[in-house]
């Protein structure tokens, strides 16, 4: 096979000198790529099993982090909780129930109203991408975690009738869809049993996993108790 070869060598040593610029140029280009990947991109891979969809906060997501905050990590002031360690299956969830109006639409709710507002925009397509992108996130402990003056031993006690659902460590059961407690805030923690008490969740007909947590709550019968095991959630080891 003959190969052709240019017969100006004018031109040929133009076209070496554009395309060794170009290439160059390309170089420089994949070289600020490379170390955009490395830095943004390779920490979120390492830390998760899961190879996350897209790999910067995608624009229409940005809405989320004014009120969850910049890495999703929640934010008291704005009510929002952290969403990093939530797995898919409870994110997804939980923004269904939100569009369901099974959360966020109780005249009381006005925090789960906000999200209620939000979620009620989003189709099921996009609920599913973004949970996906959120599970995909490393889960850092809680900045915010707000002390409770509980006892530890009552409430170590006290957590035995939660540990058959979301697990000894509180890590959460995939299977009974029982939500890891231990990367959240506590806060938000004792808002939401408030809530399943006061049946501001957990009460719309069809929300099943709702109301096995809303009858759950029951055992809890003071603010003290409430105190107590969230102050022994807060003691278990991080995962
Ligand atoms: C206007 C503020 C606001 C915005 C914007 C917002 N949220 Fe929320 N979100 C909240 C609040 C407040 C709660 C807690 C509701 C409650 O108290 O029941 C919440 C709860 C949630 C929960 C439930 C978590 C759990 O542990 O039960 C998920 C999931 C969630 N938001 C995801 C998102 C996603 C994804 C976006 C962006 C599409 C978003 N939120 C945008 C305020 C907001
Ligand atoms: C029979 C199983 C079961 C038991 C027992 C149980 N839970 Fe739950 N819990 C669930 C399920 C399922 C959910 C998810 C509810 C939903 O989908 O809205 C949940 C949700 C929660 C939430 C809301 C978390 C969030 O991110 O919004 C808190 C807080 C909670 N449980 C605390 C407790 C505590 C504390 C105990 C023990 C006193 C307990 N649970 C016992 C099944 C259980």
């Amino acid at each position: 096979m003959k190969i052709k070869t240019k017969n100006t060598s004018n031109r040929n040593s133009y076209y070496t000198a554009t395309s060794t610029v170009f290439i160059f140029l390309k170089m420089r280009a994949w070289g600020l790529l490379v170390s955009f990947a490395v830095f943004f991109i390779a920490p979120l891979q390492a830390a998760s099993q899961e190879e996350p969809k897209l790999k910067v906060i995608p624009e229409d997501m940005l809405n989320c982090t004014v009120c969850h905050g910049t890495m999703f990590q929640g934010n008291q002031g704005t009510s929002a909780p952290n969403l990093l360690g939530l797995p898919q299956w409870y994110l997804e969830g939980q923004l269904l129930a939100f569009k369901a109006q099974w959360r966020g639409t109780h005249s009381d709710d006005h925090s789960g109203s906000e999200m209620y507002a939000v979620a009620n925009k989003l189709s099921d397509a996009e609920i599913k991408t973004y949970s996906q992108y959120i599970a995909a996130l490393p889960s850092v402990k809680p900045a915010t975690k707000t002390k409770l003056q509980g006892d530890i031993k009552k409430g170590e006690q006290a957590y035995q009738n939660c540990a058959a659902c979301h697990g000894v460590n509180a890590e959460g059961n995939a299977s009974l869809k029982a939500p890891p407690l231990n990367t959240q805030g506590l806060w938000y923690l004792k808002t939401q049993i408030t809530n399943f008490q006061n049946g501001q969740r957990g009460y719309k007909k069809g929300d099943t996993h709702g109301t096995v947590m809303a009858n759950a709550s029951a055992v809890l019968t003071s603010e003290e108790d409430i105190d107590n095991v969230l102050s022994y959630i807060a003691s278990l080891k991080f995962q």
